[in-house]
């Protein structure tokens, strides 16, 4: 969603706060803004942009000079991108400065009671009901101001506070929203995500709902929200600041495509167990008892990460033999959901911090169920939240559409498929099978990417679609899913999936010359199934492209990817069409790595 970013120390702190927000561009990206002072200056200083980070840095007026400040980039829930509208939010005095991500539930009725006493806002953001909140409490503190307005908000928030006559530091608050402190010498740093700091310090304290912090330049203080002490000791976080440059690529959605057969290779290392030929999960927290005992299993994710899930329910189902479904989490925590005790919940994120995702673990926990996640950023929200998990290790991913994360999330899922195969029915030959194809993967998936001339060629015949139809069975479907949904994404064109099957049943009305199909057609026991439904689709002079294992007679193009073990083809069958759409959209010309009305991680519901 939106991403803060905050400092105190002695650097110039403006061109750091700006490096800091084009890091966390990816979360935002439609107004930003921050607010900078130092221990000599009485005042506030404030510079906002609608638009990119660049805008604003186009803005910066000369002689902005502090060593303290807070920054936002912003991704629009209430209030229209504009200047005003951009964070950080003031007092019409000038004395607090605030930035905020998360939503202020009552903000409406908070604001109708500030306005009935004479308050008047500068825009419409719920945010600045909390600017007025602290600004008008008489409590002699900073730290006891922002406690006494967070009593009255009810909603979601991660906020970093600065205020004129406590100028010596920078109060920050989670609840629900990423607040990431970065510990430094005789400097702190704070953000929404360590993507902002990462380039400045490894010591890292995540808080925790509930939690809030002083910072200082040389010491900081983490207390609840009711003013209790916290212990907080900082972990050394092991991405490197590397990992966050394009590394060469025009565009970090390239990069992460191109990095995926590392990135598999990261996943799969030290969990193999060649003697019995299973993995070791080491986070699982779940022993062969108990996983014997499961006799469901319900996956939650949201976009990509519901797909993956998609894919990780057939793997399930096929090499644990246990019934297993994927389910957009967002509807199933609005639909009272019956919780079992006999189903295992596992939920999906790149982020952690999905707050659909998030709500739907924490009402499963309060429900009693056991939750895993399956998630890349440690430490983040749903990890912490979760009894135990499989981490995915694709590294940061930064574009907003998700490709490499997505990849490892089901290659994670392999992995834990067969666990639970091998404490169940699984046979020892399956075991090994499997882990032979897993560890062909990223050799596989290295192959594929070096046909990327060839697909941007595929690309360019297709840039001029209007419409596409993707279409895959059983292991294909969830392929065919993810592969449109990317390519609506990123190119606008749209596009939907449909299983191969229900064709006939309505979708094929639309098939003509102008709506070309894209099909998965693997060499498995379905491949005589989806030649038929290229017949059918050809029948009315459609145009496909099919990614399969062998050259499809009835298309008028072939992707040929390398075969794996039937279970496997889907985590190869995606990454041509990974390709496919980012070629598709570079072709037309789009902003790939931030897609228009998208952001990154969708804190809010
Ligand atoms: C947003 C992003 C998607 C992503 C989804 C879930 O909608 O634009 O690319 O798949 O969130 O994110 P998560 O971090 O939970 O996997």
């Amino acid at each position: 969603m939106c991403g803060i970013v905050g400092y105190i120390g002695k650097r110039d702190v403006a061109p750091l706060l700006l490096e800091g927000l084009a890091r966390l561009e990816y979360r935002g990206y439609d107004s930003a803004g921050m607010v900078i002072t130092s221990p000599k200056s009485t005042g506030l200083k404030m510079v906002k942009a609608k638009g990119r980070v660049r805008d604003l840095e186009a803005r910066v007026p000369k002689r902005f000079t502090g060593t303290t400040g807070i920054a936002h980039t912003r991704w629009a829930t209430h209030g229209a991108p504009s200047d005003i509208n951009s964070h950080p939010h003031m007092d019409p005095e000038n004395k607090v400065a605030v930035v905020h991500n998360g939503i202020v539930d009552n903000a409406a009725e908070l604001r109708a009671k500030l306005e009935a006493d004479g308050v008047v806002f500068a825009s419409e953001t719920d945010t600045e009901v909390l600017t007025h909140l602290i600004a008008r409490s008489q409590a002699e503190t900073l730290e006891e101001k922002v406690r006494e307005a967070l009593k009255v908000v009810e909603g979601t928030y991660g906020i970093a506070v600065m205020h004129a006559d406590f100028n010596d530091r920078i109060v920050v608050a989670r609840n629900g929203s990423p607040v990431v402190l970065g510990i430094g010498e005789k400097e702190m740093l704070v953000a929404s995500d360590i993507a902002a700091l990462i380039a400045h310090t490894r010591q890292i304290v995540t808080l925790d709902d509930g939690e809030m912090a002083t910072l200082k330049a040389d010491e900081f203080r983490t207390y609840t929200t009711s003013g209790t002490l916290t212990t907080a000791t900082p972990e050394t976080v092991e991405w490197e600041a590397a990992s966050y440059d394009m590394g060469g690529h025009d565009t970090y959605m390239h990069k992460e495509i191109s990095e995926q057969a590392d990135a598999v290779d990261r996943v799969l290392r030290g969990r193999i167990d060649e003697k019995f030929s299973t993995v070791h999960l080491g986070g699982l927290n779940l022993d062969a008892r108990e996983a014997r005992g499961i006799r469901r299993v319900k996956i939650l994710g949201c976009g990509t990460s519901y797909h993956a899930g998609m894919i990780g329910a057939s793997l399930i189902e096929g090499l644990a033999r246990i019934p297993a479904d994927s389910e957009p989490a967002s509807e199933f925590r609005y639909r009272n959901p019956v919780v079992d005790p006999d189903t295992l919940y596992i939920a999906v994120s790149q982020s952690g911090e999905t707050y659909d995702v998030l709500a739907a673990v924490q009402e499963l926990k309060r429900k009693g169920a056991r939750v895993l996640g399956v998630v890349n950023v440690v430490g983040s929200a749903i990890a912490r939240e979760a009894d135990g998990g499989v981490y995915v290790h694709a590294g940061p991913e930064v574009c907003v559409v998700s490709t490499k994360c997505f990849t490892n999330t089901v290659v994670a899922f392999a992995l834990l498929a067969l666990h639970l195969g091998r404490i169940r029915d699984l046979s020892v030959a399956d075991g090994k099978r499997i882990i032979e194809g897993l560890r062909k993967l990223p050799g596989q998936i290295q192959e594929i990417l070096e046909g990327e001339e060839d697909i941007k060629k595929l690309a360019a015949e297709y840039a001029d679609a209007k419409s596409m139809m993707f279409i895959g069975r059983v292991r294909g479907y969830p392929v065919a899913l993810e592969a449109s949904l990317k390519l609506k994404e990123i190119s606008y064109i749209h596009a939907e999936a449909y299983p191969a099957s229900e064709l006939k049943h309505g979708p094929l009305a639309l098939i003509e010359p102008a709506m070309p199909t894209v099909a998965i057609v693997p060499n498995d026991s379905l491949l005589e199934k989806n030649r038929a439904a290229m017949e059918e689709i050809k029948a009315r002079s459609g145009k496909i492209l099919a990614v399969a294992h062998q050259v499809q007679e009835k298309a008028d193009h072939t992707i040929i990817v390398p075969k794996n073990e039937d279970e496997l083809d889907p985590i190869l069958m995606g990454i041509p069409l990974q390709l496919l759409a980012y070629h598709t959209a570079l072709a037309l010309g789009r902003d790939i790595d931030k897609p228009r009305n998208l952001a990154k991680s969708v804190t809010v519901e």
